[in-house]
Order: structure tokens, then C-alpha cells, then sequence
């Protein structure tokens, strides 16, 4: 394909978006373009604003001022039709948010009957279908209580994925895990990725991000301060705010 004149479809537009809590502006004119079938890893110091971001792309935050696009569909808080538009958007939070009282079958068909008003038969499939996809079929009619945090973390990423969404949005899936299980998540992305889903991540996983992220976006104090390809990010930015973080990540 000659590659001048093919057009990929951006999947997230995010443009001139201001946010305030009150007199404390926690997103400046922030502008961010993720592309279909991109990987984009978010990182910047606690309290910079990335979990802000990530709420107001997956529609559960309003903003100030500024647009965000996601599949070419205006997201607020507001919109018509809110929780449709938010199931475009799959996201996985540190804490995984899984039912305690459902079992994990259950916790993954739950809002594919109610959202994308599948059948009953259709949902179950789904949901094994992706259980299967993070190694988990298996624990279909467990209790939450009865995994690991690496297990109940896959679970909510094949929670997400049974809605098919567009994009899927990470926020520090791995802070809460202990280390052994980190790496058993990561893969689980790593796949992900490689199946050529659209990916935000945020995370401070920065082996994840120099192997999977077509993009590194640092964020201080409610700004991208650069958004960059990993080999440039990594390469020795001038910035001493990125090589301060850095230096402590790593
Ligand atoms: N609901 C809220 N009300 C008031 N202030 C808030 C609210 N949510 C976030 N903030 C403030 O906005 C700023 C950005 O917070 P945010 O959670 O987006 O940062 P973060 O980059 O995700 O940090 P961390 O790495 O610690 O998760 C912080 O100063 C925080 O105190
Ligand atoms: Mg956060």
C-alpha cells in the first residue's frame, strides 16, 4: 500500500481540554491523537493528571473546555446515550472493581445483557470466549475472593473486552499487584497489543512501554510536556523534568 496516500482512522482526539477542581486547574490545554490500532503509555508524576485524563476520555468526568472524540463520537458526561458511548471505551483501574458476590462468568456477562442486550447464550459465549483469551476459562464459576489480584486483574480486562470496545484504557492496572504478578498482566496487554488493539495506558512500566508503546506522552502538572516514540522519550530527553522522573523509575 503506498503509504503517502493511506489514511489511518484516529480513534482518540483529544483537543484543547482545560479542567478545574475548583481554582486548582488539573488539565491545561491538553491535545492528544491516538490512531486506530495505536499503543500510546501516559506517565508523569502522582497528581499530574493522567487519571483525570483518562476519566474524561471514558466519558465519567466532565471538563472545562475542549473536545473529546473518541471513534469520531463527541464524549461528556451528559451526552445521550452515555453508557453506550462509554462501553466503546474499555477501562481497567488499578483497583479491579469486580463484583464480590458474582462469580467471574457472571461479573463478565452482566453488562453485555444490559448494555449491548445480548442474549443470555450470547454473553456467556462472549465472556468464555475472553476468559479463554486471558488464561482463565477455567475460573468461570469463581468467586472473586477465590483468585490472585493477577487473576481478578484479567478478569477485568476480559470484563472490558466482552463489550468490544474501541479502545482500551489502562490506569495503573499493575500498582496494586504484587511484583510476580505484575509480569503475568503485562502479558495479558502485551497480547492485547499485538492483536492490534487501540491502547492508553498509564502506567510507570516503562519496559512495557519502550516494548509495546508507539508513543510516550509525559505529563507534569496537567500538561503533556512531550509526546514522543519511545526511542526518542528514552533516548535522553533535554527536559529535566522527564530525566527527574526517569531517574526515579527506573
Ligand atoms: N474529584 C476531585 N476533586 C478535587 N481535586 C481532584 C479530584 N480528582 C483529582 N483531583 C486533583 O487533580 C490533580 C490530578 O489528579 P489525578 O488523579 O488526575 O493525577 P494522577 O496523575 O493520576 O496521579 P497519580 O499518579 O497519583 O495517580 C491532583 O492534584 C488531584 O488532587
Ligand atoms: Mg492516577
Amino acid at each position: 500500500m503506498d503509504m503517502a496516500t493511506s489514511s489511518v482512522a484516529t480513534m482518540v482526539s483529544v483537543a484543547g481540554l482545560s479542567k478545574h477542581f475548583g481554582t486548582h486547574q488539573v488539565l491545561s490545554d491538553v491535545h492528544l491523537s491516538v490512531a486506530a490500532g495505536e499503543r500510546v503509555v501516559v506517565c508523569g508524576p502522582s497528581g499530574s493528571g493522567k487519571s483525570t485524563l483518562a476519566r474524561c476520555i471514558s466519558g465519567l468526568e466532565g471538563y472545562g473546555s475542549g473536545t473529546v472524540t473518541v471513534n469520531g463520537v463527541v464524549v461528556s458526561p451528559r451526552m445521550r446515550h452515555a453508557e453506550l458511548v462509554r462501553a466503546n471505551i474499555g477501562m481497567v483501574f488499578q483497583q479491579f472493581n469486580l463484583f464480590p458476590h458474582l462469580t467471574v462468568l457472571q461479573n463478565c456477562t452482566l453488562a453485555q445483557r444490559w448494555v449491548r442486550r445480548r442474549s443470555k447464550d450470547e454473553a456467556r459465549q462472549t465472556a468464555l470466549e475472553y476468559l479463554g483469551k486471558v488464561r482463565l476459562a477455567d475460573k468461570a464459576s469463581a468467586y472473586p475472593a477465590q483468585l490472585s489480584g493477577g487473576q481478578q486483574q484479567r478478569v477485568a480486562i476480559a470484563r472490558a473486552l466482552c463489550l468490544n470496545p474501541s479502545v482500551m484504557l489502562f490506569d495503573e492496572a499493575t500498582s496494586a499487584l504484587d511484583p510476580e504478578m505484575v509480569k503475568e498482566v503485562l502479558e495479558t496487554m502485551i497480547l492485547l497489543a499485538r492483536d492490534g488493539m487501540t491502547m492508553i495506558c498509564i502506567t510507570h512500566e516503562m519496559g512495557f512501554a519502550r516494548a509495546v508503546a508507539d508513543k510516550v506522552v509525559f505529563m507534569d502538572d496537567g500538561r503533556v510536556v512531550q509526546a514522543a516514540p519511545p526511542g526518542e522519550f528514552f533516548g535522553g530527553s533535554a527536559d529535566p523534568r522527564i530525566r527527574r522522573f526517569l531517574s526515579k523509575v527506573f
